[in-house]
């Protein structure tokens, strides 16, 4: 099966958004040290980006969870296969994530992150599809809140391409 990948959000659209994601991560934690938790691999772009738009100080780190295979479709299935690096008991983290969808892989992040005892635990996402919803996560702070339509690019992927792309794209079957 052929597909194409249609613009949903320009590059510039999508550095402006995150510009004034940090800008208010900044303002919310003036005074404090974050620990970003950008979680692998979708997220490692939103992450990079929004950290280097933050005037605070911060810790970075990433953590793997699985949860899609090479289809469209949740497995419903989802476990932790990289872990943290940091200790973060007492402190601030910000997990960054690229698109919450049913938020299963978010709802098991959440609540294993929150055992470890952080002072504060706040969730980021590039995208928000809310229609998909099953499980009920709070966002924090969202870019873009999007249809139920598959997308690629700035950290996604459809069967591992399209990663790279420097937009957001809606995959168009033919
Ligand atoms: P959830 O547990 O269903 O919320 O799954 C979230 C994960 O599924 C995200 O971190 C993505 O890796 C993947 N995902 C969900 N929707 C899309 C999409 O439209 N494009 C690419 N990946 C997606
Ligand atoms: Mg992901």
């Amino acid at each position: 099966m052929n597909e194409r990948i249609r613009v949903m959000f320009s590059e510039q659209e999508v550095d402006k958004r995150i510009a004034e994601i940090g800008a208010q991560i900044s303002e919310d934690f003036k005074g404090e040290l974050i620990v970003a938790v950008g979680i692998l691999r979708g997220g490692v772009y939103f992450c990079s980006e929004l950290t280097k738009r933050i005037t605070v100080p911060v810790i970075l780190d990433f953590i793997e969870a699985s949860s899609y295979g090479d289809s469209t479709q949740s497995s419903g299935q989802v476990r932790i296969t990289k872990d943290l690096i940091e200790d973060i008991a007492g402190k601030n983290v910000i997990v960054m994530e690229d698109i919450i969808d049913t938020g299963r892989t978010l709802c098991l992040l959440l609540d294993n992150l929150r055992k470890r005892n952080p002072k504060s635990l706040k969730l980021c996402t590039l995208l928000d599809k809310p229609d998909r919803r099953i499980v009920d996560v709070p966002v924090d702070y969202n870019g873009f809140q999007i249809p139920d339509q598959f997308v690629v690019g700035y950290g996604m992927d459809y069967a591992q391409r399209y990663r790279n792309l420097p937009y957001i794209g809606v995959v168009e079957f033919e």
